[in-house]
């Protein structure tokens, strides 16, 4: 693969899960090696749905900035930047919303959804509506040419490309570049009650920065086969959580179809196979955990990483504006 620019990020709305390891930083800590890599953590997009709550975005951000460190994301090889920073990201922002129907963001797949998960009604903030635009100047600020991310954010990654094409066009440039998602080689994550998807709000994540009690606990009530009562019973194992979990974070796959196989015939208990899965995750968070406690106690080297590759993205996201600008014969000294 040729060298690709790549700008990806999260919203820090609360400390990262397996959900968005599996989703995305997996991706993301192999990419970082050959490619250059921007990570934004992404506070102006978090405040659209938490306007109300300033102290939880600014709190949120050293702890997105406290996972993104202990899984591997190294300071050296990315460039973690923080939002609201640079500036060349709102102004760009306004210059594609005019490129952009308000009917072509009303139809945006990730953004209806969450306008109902988030019972907005009547009253979505003009914001949150429009955030779609504002993640496309995320995503050109740095010209970037690939973005990894979970599949829910696909909708993103094309809305982007529409808003290249028709900006280059109406302009008669080439400065913005079109873009590729890296999806995920693994399926959505479900969450520890058995729902498609792990998430924050639906109270269903195991966090990166779980203590071993709180693994513990999760794994303990973790849905399986709702008719699977007594250990001799035939147990099911698609839809099962602790086979999906076990299936990503195992590396033992002949034990895996072992255990699959006892669980179908009858004579595996739920409790015994909650414990093995236990085992393989907390192996697998312990480093993790780890390092995240030992950053922890360090905030101002963590805020001093963050301000270094903001200050980096600076000079790139200044040079894409100026030629943008330019395009739009906005050079006027
Ligand atoms: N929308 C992303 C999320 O909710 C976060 C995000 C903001 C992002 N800007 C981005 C992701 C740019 C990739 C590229 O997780």
């Amino acid at each position: 693969m040729k060298q690709e620019i790549i700008l990806t990020g999260d919203r820090p709305t609360g400390p990262l899960h397996l959900g968005h390891y599996v989703g995305s930083l997996e991706n993301r800590i192999q990419l970082q090696d050959a490619h250059k890599q921007y990570i934004m953590i992404a506070d102006v997009q978090a405040l659209t749905d938490n306007y109300a709550h300033p102290e939880k975005v600014r709190e949120n951000v050293l702890q997105v900035a406290l996972d993104y460190l202990a899984i591997g994301i190294d300071p050296n090889k990315s460039t973690i930047f923080i939002q609201s920073l640079i500036p060349q990201i709102a102004d760009l922002t306004v210059f594609y919303l005019n490129l952009v129907t308000v009917n072509r963001l009303a139809r945006n797949p990730t953004v209806k959804n969450e306008i109902h998960q988030k019972g907005f009604g009547e009253s979505i903030p003009a914001g949150f509506f429009m955030y779609p635009v504002s993640q496309a100047a995320d995503i050109t600020v740095v010209k970037a040419t690939l973005v990894p991310v979970g599949e829910d954010q696909a909708p993103m990654i094309e809305q982007t490309n529409e808003i290249v094409r028709s900006f280059n066009y109406h302009y008669k440039t080439d400065v913005l570049c079109e873009v590729k998602i890296a999806l995920s080689q693994t399926p959505r994550l479900s969450g520890i009650d058995g729902k498609a998807k792990m998430s924050k709000s639906l109270n269903n994540a195991i966090y990166l920065g779980d203590t071993q009690e709180e693994l513990q606990k999760k794994v303990m009530k973790m849905y399986t086969d709702s008719g699977h009562l007594r250990v001799e019973d035939p147990g099911k194992v698609e839809g099962n959580s602790v086979f999906t979990y076990l299936d990503v974070f195992d590396k033992d796959k002949a034990r895996v179809q072992e255990l699959k196989e006892h669980y179908q015939r009858g004579g595996l208990g739920d409790v015994v196979l909650k414990k093995y899965l236990f085992e393989v995750l907390n192996n697998f968070l312990t480093p993790i955990r780890e390092r995240r406690i030992e950053l922890a106690k360090d905030p101002e080297y963590v805020m001093q990483i963050l301000k270094q590759g903001t200050e980096k993205t600076l000079v790139v996201a200044e040079q894409t504006l100026k030629e943008v600008k330019s395009a739009m014969l906005l050079n006027y000294f």
